[in-house]
């Protein structure tokens, strides 16, 4: 695959797909890793003498011109970070007259930020009209958003039917081998841990997973429906009932593979989902008014024991409640014990990267993935549109 290093920019005007859908309150970035992570790429492209053009989405405008959505604050945090004006291109058309002015002004190794690409109704549905509009700007398109390439939009797909050049970027080069190599090339043992709410949302990784890891490991509130799938009581913990038949089956397909099937052996229970509620560490049934909201001290050492001689390892969903400082300890154990291994260890993005980042282990891991949906689907073993639409020319 082509990236910004085959190519020569020089004088060119180079559309730049980011992701910059970074959480904002009252105008301020909660968490600016996307933005830290896509300036490699960013100062490259100002490196060569190009005309840096960056383009992003911002949440759900739904085709409307949301001033709350609008971009204009990460290209303030954006010429902070990188020591040299990014210019604002405010134009509810996104690609509308001023638009078209600010790129017509700009010289060589000048940086712009584009509006918000859903601004315009068109750009969720991969319509004609807005990819031409965008690819009429530049001379050569580059996608660096990896935690946008599961969708197959104007702005990193259809972008790409309508130039003659499209490369992909550092940081979607980073995250393709990173998490490209852990699950199809990974120095062994190979051990995952799953965690999160829903075993709904994570089928077709358990699925692809147990095709390629030594170990699995599952916490979080998705291991109470495979709990009841064993014929424990869980009282009233989250739980999906549509869903444990399909735990019976990974638990006999782990089985099958010889994959090392690990779930917990105590829960820390509480009657309330709340910080506030006492709680109590159970070794099998819960009671029925009680509900579980972490793994217990005793999985905690069950999990990090079986971490220890990992060589790969990809973590995607807290164990417990982390954001309740009372149910934090098992997503804290886990993060731990990866930050003491030497192995290549990946989170995935989302909540994860959230959890890690919070919790301070953020420079212990080889690879914190910047994408939540895509980086799920990628562990699913899926080809991700936007990497292929950039890839294709
Ligand atoms: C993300 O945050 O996962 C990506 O930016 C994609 O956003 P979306 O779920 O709104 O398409």
């Amino acid at each position: 695959k082509k990236s910004v290093d085959d190519i020569n920019v020089k004088g060119k005007r180079v559309l730049c797909r980011c992701d910059f859908n970074v959480p904002l309150q009252e105008g301020k970035i909660t968490d600016e890793n996307r933005l830290v992570a896509a300036l490699p790429t960013i100062k490259k492209l100002i490196a060569d003498g190009g005309r840096v053009i960056l383009c992003s989405h911002l949440g759900k405008p739904k085709g409307e011109p949301k001033p709350e959505l609008s971009l204009a604050p990460v290209a303030k945090r954006l010429t902070e970070l990188l020591g040299q004006e990014v210019k604002f291109a405010a134009d509810p058309e996104v690609v509308g007259p001023n638009a078209k002015a600010a790129v017509e002004a700009m010289k060589d190794g000048d940086v712009l930020l584009l509006e918000n690409t859903r601004y315009r109704a068109e750009e969720t549905k991969n319509g004609e009209a807005f990819s031409k509009d965008l690819a009429s700007l530049c001379d050569v398109f580059v996608n660096d958003a990896f935690g946008t390439a599961h969708r197959a939009h104007c702005s990193n797909v259809g972008v790409t039917q309508y130039v003659d050049t499209a490369v992909v970027g550092y940081l979607m080069q980073k995250e393709i081998d990173f998490l490209g190599n852990a699950v199809d090339n990974p120095k062994r043992p190979f051990v995952a841990i799953l965690g999160g709410s829903k075993v709904s949302s994570k089928i077709s990784v358990i699925n692809n997973l147990l095709d390629k890891v030594d170990t699995l490991i599952i916490g979080g509130g998705m291991c109470y429906t495979f709990a009841k799938a064993q014929g424990e009581e869980i009282g009233k913990s989250l739980v999906e009932d549509d869903y444990l038949d399909y735990a019976k089956e990974m638990i006999d397909k782990a089985k099958e593979k010889g994959v090392k099937l690990l779930l917990p052996v105590d829960t820390v229970a509480a009657k309330e989902f709340s910080n506030d509620a006492s709680f109590r560490v159970v070794e099998g049934s819960l009671a029925a008014d009680e509900m579980g909201l972490d793994i217990g001290p005793k999985t905690q050492a069950l999990y990090a024991d079986a971490l220890k001689d990992a060589k790969t390892v990809v973590w995607n969903g807290p164990m417990g409640v982390f954001e309740m400082s009372n149910f934090a300890a098992g997503t804290i154990a886990v993060a731990k014990a990866l930050a003491d291994l030497d192995a290549t260890t990946i989170i995935g993005g989302g909540d994860s990267a959230a959890a890690v980042n919070q919790l301070g282990f953020g420079d212990k891991m080889t690879h914190i993935s910047t994408g939540g949906g895509a980086s799920l689907e990628f562990l699913e073993g899926k080809e991700l549109p936007g990497v292929v639409a950039a890839n294709d020319k």
